[in-house]
């Protein structure tokens, strides 16, 4: 039986999740990569070697998975980040390199909250309707182009850099931030902004979970966006999980 330190493991990161996968590998003696794709302008210490930036499509990283002789790759990228979980199954075929993602469980709707899902931005503020609102969003900031074409609200927008200007709605405020949000502040926010609705990605996991207790707590609906379908390919839903899963492959 092979050692685990003697393998190369591939993470495709971005999430606080591919973070805390890689340090707990790392510390199980493998040669553990984070891999982020270089779109937060000041990415927090990963704690682990980390190579920044895309690889060229899914030909590119299965040609980078066969040059450093990666053994495992992990998909543990954000649900919403469609493209790079479909490159990483081809690549991983291509390249016949065996993976695994890491899929953080959707949250779901409990008893109090009022939630609207949509399949997209422009279909939720068709559900918003005419009349003008001040609104929430928690979007990423190459998310937002579609908000233009509802002028009539206020948008209150968080994001971690810097909005492009030229994306922005008429009526806006922005806001810098990065999880993990707790409840009391995220109830002081919808309250000072005297928001009436929330619009956001349904991403799971808790670090951004306070908004929608803060939403339930004022009784504001949320404006869901539905997940994009990903990959079906070996998953687990938690760090633990996929730890689990990565020691059985990597010891067969
Ligand atoms: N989308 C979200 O809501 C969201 C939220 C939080 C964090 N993130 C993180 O932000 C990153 C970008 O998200 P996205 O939605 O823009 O991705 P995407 O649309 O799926 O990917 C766009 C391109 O970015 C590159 N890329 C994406 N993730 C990468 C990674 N971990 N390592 C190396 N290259 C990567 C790839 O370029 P090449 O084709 O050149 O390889 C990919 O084709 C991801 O790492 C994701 O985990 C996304």
């Amino acid at each position: 039986m092979t050692t685990l330190s003697d393998r190369n493991i591939l993470i495709l990161g971005g999430t606080a999740d591919a973070r805390k996968l890689a340090v707990a590998l790392a510390g199980k003696g493998t040669n553990v990569t984070l891999s982020l794709a270089g779109v937060t302008l000041s990415p927090r210490d990963q704690g682990v070697p980390t190579r920044v930036g895309g690889f060229g499509g899914a030909d590119g990283l299965a040609v980078h998975l066969h040059e450093q002789r990666i053994e495992l790759l992990i998909d543990a990228t954000h649900p919403y980040a469609t493209t790079i979980s479909r490159n990483a199954e081809i690549a991983a075929a291509k390249s016949n390199t065996p993976i695994l993602a890491l899929r953080r469980a959707p949250w779901r709707p409990e008893a109090g909250d009022m939630w609207y899902e949509a399949g997209d931005l422009k279909a939720a503020l068709a559900i918003i309707g005419s009349e003008p609102k001040r609104l929430f969003v928690a979007l990423g900031r190459k998310e937002i182009a579609p908000l233009a074409t509802a002028p009539q609200h206020l948008y209150l927008i968080r994001s971690v850099d810097p909005v492009d200007a030229a994306l922005l709605p008429p009526k806006h405020e922005t806001i810098l931030d990065r999880g993990p949000f707790a409840l009391d502040g995220e109830r002081q926010l919808l309250q000072n902004h005297r928001i009436d609705a929330v619009v956001c990605k349904n991403s799971g996991g808790t670090a951004a979970y306070a908004k929608l207790r803060a939403a339930r707590a004022l009784g504001l609906p949320v404006h869901m966006l539905n997940r994009p379908p990903l990959p079906d390919v070996p998953q687990g839903s938690d760090v633990e999980t996929v730890i689990r899963m990565a020691c059985e492959y990597l010891q067969t």
